[in-house]
């Protein structure tokens, strides 16, 4: 088999097999065919695009790329959750606890990941004494007993995603629906979920900025999954604001204790109940998506899930009392108030702009080695649709740094104020099965 033949293939819009795509994983990640043949490759799958079963051949090629985790000693359905990406996205710090407590296991790896704010994995280390580096018998043993752990992400996981991806990143090759998907996917098989509920963001502060681009992408995750024997639900949401009011690493672990009591802000709650009834259905913890909707509520309602928060912490070696008294995690020496300058509605709160805003805070990383500052972050007050008036208080800026105008501008720019009634978007526009 020679590369070029299957560039060409390609480029003419033929089929490949099974035997060919193998051909050009291993190839591609053992440095036998080189990046100029690659990025040839990638450009004539964007414009010709692959079958379903291409996908699954791509997908499955890079899972056997490199280690797979194996979570067969782990009793029950293990569903994992992704979301494609997003601003303030607190949601599997709740939905570990929350699905958990309801008795399906979570067995979550977390990387630590450059973005706007840290991942799940920095924002429970703001948490004194949280440990995240388990071997793989404690792992098992904690979600067997607990139903729930996270740990740091170990071993070489699809490493011809990560190499395809940093060429995709420098060739016009990232935006296309087949790679994208098969990228993400890779990573979830290759963790070892049995089963896999999707979230996929639309909007300002998401990769696919409109329904019918993210319903394409959803659907092609969904077919790869259940083509690669993984149950796999996909739920479109809304990215056209920040989720919930906390963006930061502290700031989102208080939020996530909020919303384990039931007390936090309406669109997270939403979401996690929504994902949440998703990933309990495919565990087989209910016969319908009403019943495990309905025994979500209860354990939140019962406390159950905040119980099982902070035995999720205990066990790892945290300091559980946080949870009842959230003022034990780090906390900014200054707040400044962004401050609204005109009467009217608030239509938009451009999702990206302020997570850069956070992570000029220093709430993320920008470089791999860059310390996170896990006490910074913006706590928005108001959210799209709602009224608001000269002198009201649009997000609270915390920062451990004396001068941030820069930030304070950059948040303010970020809200867009109408003169008309604004109705906000819908939360969830569709679920694809
Ligand atoms: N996220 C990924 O992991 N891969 C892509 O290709 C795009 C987004
Ligand atoms: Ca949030």
């Amino acid at each position: 088999m020679r590369m070029v033949d299957l560039i060409s293939k390609k480029r003419n819009g033929d089929e490949l097999t099974k035997q060919e795509i193998d051909f050009v994983i291993k190839g591609y990640t053992n440095g036998d065919i080189p990046d100029y043949q690659m990025s040839a490759f990638a450009m004539a799958i964007y414009f010709q695009d692959m079958t379903t079963s291409e996908r699954v051949h791509l997908t499955m090629a890079m899972v056997e790329s490199g280690d797979q985790i194996d979570l067969s000693d782990i009793e029950g359905i293990k569903v994992d959750k992704h979301s494609t990406g997003g601003v303030g996205d607190t949601t599997t710090l709740i939905l570990a606890p929350l699905v958990a407590s309801v008795g399906v296991p979570v067995a979550k790896m977390s990387g630590r990941g450059l973005g706007h704010t840290g991942g799940t994995v920095d924002k429970l280390e703001s948490i004194k004494g949280f440990e995240v580096e388990l071997d793989s018998e404690k792992f098992n043993e904690l979600v067997n007993k607990n139903k729930v752990a996270v740990v740091g992400q170990s071993g070489n996981l699809t490493p011809a995603d990560k190499k395809l991806y940093g060429l995709r990143d420098v060739t016009g090759t990232v935006n296309s629906i087949p790679l994208i998907a098969s990228s993400i996917m890779s990573k979830k098989i290759a963790s070892g979920a049995d089963a896999i509920v999707l979230d996929v963001k639309i909007g300002s502060g998401a990769f696919m900025k409109n329904l019918e681009d993210a319903k394409e992408l959803a659907q092609a995750m969904v077919q790869i999954g259940n083509g690669a024997g993984r149950n796999t639900i996909a739920v479109i949401s809304d990215m056209n604001q920040p989720l919930g009011f906390a963006i930061g690493n502290a700031l989102e672990v208080k939020e996530a204790i909020d919303t384990l009591r039931g007390n936090g802000p309406a669109d997270l709650h939403e979401l996690c109940l929504t994902l949440g009834s998703q990933m309990v259905y495919l565990a087989g913890k209910a016969k319908t998506i009403e019943e495990a909707r309905e025994k979500l509520e209860n354990v939140i309602e019962t406390g159950a899930a905040i119980e099982k928060f902070k035995t999720f912490i205990t066990s790892q070696g945290g300091d559980a009392s946080v949870v009842d008294d959230p003022s034990k995690l780090p906390t900014a020496a200054y707040t400044f108030e962004v401050k609204v300058k005109e009467d009217g509605f608030v239509s938009e709160i451009i999702a990206d702009e302020i997570g850069i805003a956070a992570s000029i805070l220093g709430a993320g990383r920008t470089t791999k080695d860059s310390v996170i500052d896990l006490a910074v972050g913006i706590m928005l007050n108001k959210k799209v649709g709602e009224k608001v008036s000269t002198g009201d208080t649009l997000a609270t800026i915390h920062s451990n740094q004396e001068l941030v105008t820069d930030v304070i501008e950059k948040v303010y720019n970020s809200y867009k104020i109408s003169k008309k009634v604004v109705e906000p978007n819908p939360l969830v526009y569709d679920i694809i099965h």
